[in-house]
């Protein structure tokens, strides 16, 4: 599931920063947990590069949602151009909050095989088979990956006014009813999980 926020970020002011850390950041490495639509031929390399360790500018973000006591991990998403990261479900149950950070372009991510865009979004990647499709420019994104429950997020981003109910319920009509399902055995994630594993 995904919703759509209403906050927005100083994108110059982080984009500046990512910038000036670069250097301190590293491709980003799959997990062995992770399966993909491509996991025992192409786990994507190279393409995505990752700056932690931003506490500094991305806790008063994590405040001013509302989010400061949870379990939230921040960091710099910068995906190279003509790239794509394959169909996948994060681990941990991850919920993801990304936030565009170019003033150019707007991103999209697609959900069972479906494209949404957003500015700033709410979604349930440990929830939902998700990839980035290829475009030809790089994508700069700022993201929190939150290990919490969907409900309790969405319920402290509601409390907070962040959610734009229109923009989300005119995409997921019945997103009140929506529960968080992980990839738990037998569920529908679970089989698309080893049927990836099996015939590959
Ligand atoms: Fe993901």
């Amino acid at each position: 599931m995904l919703a759509h926020l209403t906050y927005r970020c100083n994108k110059k002011s982080l984009r500046e920063y990512f910038w000036e850390n670069y250097d301190k950041g590293k491709w980003h490495e799959w997990s062995d947990k992770i399966k993909t639509d491509e996991y025992f031929e192409d786990k994507p390399r190279d393409i995505w590069w990752k700056v932690y360790e931003i506490h500094d500018i991305a806790d008063p973000i994590i405040k001013e949602l509302g989010l400061e006591e949870m379990n939230v991990s921040p960091r710099f998403s910068y995906q190279f151009a003509n790239t794509r990261l394959p169909t996948h479900v994060d681990i941990d149950n991850i919920v993801g909050l990304n936030m565009n950070l170019m003033d150019d372009q707007v991103p999209d991510i697609h959900l069972n095989n479906r494209p949404y865009f957003y500015e700033c979004m709410l979604v349930d990647v440990g929830g939902i088979k998700h990839s980035v499709e290829s475009v030809p420019y790089a994508r700069l994104i700022f993201k929190l990956a939150i290990r919490e429950p969907w409900d309790k997020i969405y319920k402290a981003l509601e409390n907070k006014g962040w959610i734009d109910p229109d923009l989300t319920m005119c995409i997921n009509p019945n997103l009140k009813e929506y529960i968080s399902i992980a990839p738990a055995k037998e569920n529908e994630l679970w089989h698309y999980l080893n049927h990836t594993q099996k015939n590959k």
